[in-house]
């Protein structure tokens, strides 16, 4: 592939950006610097500089950003900042988007990628992907409580009850939800049903992948074959 194209896929701007990135000597593999846009480089565990900071080439990106409170899931936020003010800008131009949304107050595992196909299917209702969450309660938690998690609460607005997989008490007021569904404000509306309210949210997992412990709050990595390997277990 030519470097002006390795640049413009890996999202570094318009092709003409891209262009003079290159024929201003920014761009570097290996240390030695390339000026020209139609340089051939192979795309097999490439990593190059732009400025001297390293970029590896990823085909698609898939990501795992450890979302703070008081960020919006959009490009387009209403309220608050963007997840995507944590992120390098490439992500948002080459077409990155979150997989799946968290309420701005939430926190915790936040998927992120430019793979429609990966992004459609861990967003599709039909996919029954488990979420583990940490709820941080008002009210004490109790047995009714978890009961009805357990056995299924209706929504308002909703026709049928949704259950949660798993609900276990951690604390007086800390509860541990898995459920398989994503739909709006889901678990705090579940916790509503049950008779308590939810203080704080956390997302611990998403089918077999735990958010990182050594990702710092805010902090992003790219998901290897390994983590998105663990994704597809549940
Ligand atoms: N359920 C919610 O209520 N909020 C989230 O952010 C995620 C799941």
């Amino acid at each position: 592939m030519n470097l002006e194209s390795v640049l413009f896929s890996q999202g570094f701007g318009s092709r003409r950006q891209c262009r003079a990135l290159i024929a201003d000597g920014r761009v570097s593999i290996g240390g030695s610097t390339i000026d020209n846009p139609n340089a051939d480089v192979a795309t097999d565990a490439l990593t190059f500089e732009v400025d001297g900071t390293p970029w590896p080439y990823r085909e698609r990106a898939y990501i795992v950003l450890n979302k703070p409170a008081g960020y919006e899931c959009s490009r387009d936020p209403q309220h608050h900042l963007s997840v995507f003010n944590l992120l390098p800008a490439q992500f948002a131009t080459r077409g990155v988007q979150c997989v799946g949304r968290l309420d701005q107050d939430t926190t915790g595992l936040l998927l992120l990628s430019d793979d429609g196909q990966f992004v459609h299917a861990y967003t599709s209702p039909k996919r029954k992907v488990p979420k583990v969450y940490l709820a941080t309660t008002r009210h004490p938690l109790d047995d009714a409580q978890l009961a009805a998690l357990r056995e299924g609460v209706l929504l308002h607005g909703e026709a049928k009850q949704v259950a949660a997989v798993a609900a276990h008490a951690r604390g007086e007021h800390e509860l541990e939800l898995t459920v398989l569904e994503g739909k709006y404000h889901q678990v705090k509306r579940m916790i509503a049903a049950a008779g308590n309210r939810v203080e704080a949210l956390h997302r611990e997992r998403i089918g077999g992948l735990s958010l990182p412990a050594s990702l710092a709050e805010g902090a992003w990595q790219w998901l290897d074959e390994a983590g998105l390997e663990s994704l597809r277990v549940a």
